[in-house]
């Protein structure tokens, strides 16, 4: 029977619950900072995307470094056009196939292993969750960067560039917070063509994943940016 897409309002909880039907990777790969996005984070991410700024439905979305599909399999569920979700991982993009024909959609959905730099087209709005370059300086910069050449409008989630302990408890009491853009970022999306229309902060639960994590989870922020590609000609 397949997953109908959603071409009216669903209610963030149900969405939520749909993203958690998509399993994180099995043996994720540290070198690839391959953290899942939280569905509540992506929720958040793809509420904004498709209800706030219009950005999904019956749109061309890609989705950079897609992992097992969490991002792309959410602008399925809400009604894009198609979706590409791009991956170098090939057991990431050989589970997010399989995600996506157990859910079964009407919208289009592709997916390519491959690298970040090898991808080429033109999609209305890119979603990302990239690297944060903790392992491989500069990967944050090369999504960016990507994004920005194929896509108008990009939503690419990043670290928060203060820790702030108050920050994160009071942030735990809302979800989104309106921030101000790290300067660094500002400075490398103008430089690839883009404005950064708005920044939300959000709390961010990364559970214990790797041998060097000490704790059971840590809380963090994480910034989601909203950038949109400047057309040369206007
Ligand atoms: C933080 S994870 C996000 C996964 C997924 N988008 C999600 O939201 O759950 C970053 C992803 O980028 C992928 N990645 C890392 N370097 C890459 C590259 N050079 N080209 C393509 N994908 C890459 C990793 O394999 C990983 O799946």
């Amino acid at each position: 029977m397949g997953t109908p897409a959603q071409k009216r309002l669903i209610r963030k909880l149900n969405l939520e619950r749909f993203l958690s039907q998509i399993k994180p990777h099995p043996s994720p790969n540290l070198r690839l900072e391959q953290y899942t996005t939280p569905e509540s984070v992506a929720a958040s991410m793809l509420y904004l995307a498709a209800y706030t700024y219009g950005d999904i439905i019956d749109k061309r979305v890609l989705d950079l470094g897609c992992g097992t599909g969490r991002l792309a399999l959410g602008c399925a569920f809400l009604g894009a056009e198609s979706v590409v979700g791009v991956d170098i991982d090939k057991l990431a993009i050989k589970l997010a196939a399989e995600n996506s024909s157990l859910l079964g959609f009407k919208t289009k959905v592709d997916w390519i292993a491959g690298d970040v730099t090898a991808v080429t087209g033109k999609f209305d709005t890119v979603l990302q969750n990239p690297p944060f370059g903790v392992q491989k300086r500069g990967a944050d910069r090369l999504f960016l960067e990507k994004a920005l050449q194929v896509g108008g409008k990009v939503y690419s989630l990043h670290n928060h560039p203060f820790d702030d302990g108050a920050f994160v408890n009071r942030l735990k009491h809302s979800v989104l917070l309106q921030v101000a853009p790290s300067p660094f970022i500002a400075r490398f999306v103008e430089k690839c063509g883009g404005i950064i229309e708005a920044v939300y902060a959000m709390p961010l639960s990364i559970p214990r994943m790797f041998d060097f994590h000490t704790k059971t989870k840590s809380d963090v922020i994480i910034d989601l940016y909203i950038i949109r590609k400047v057309d040369k000609a206007s």
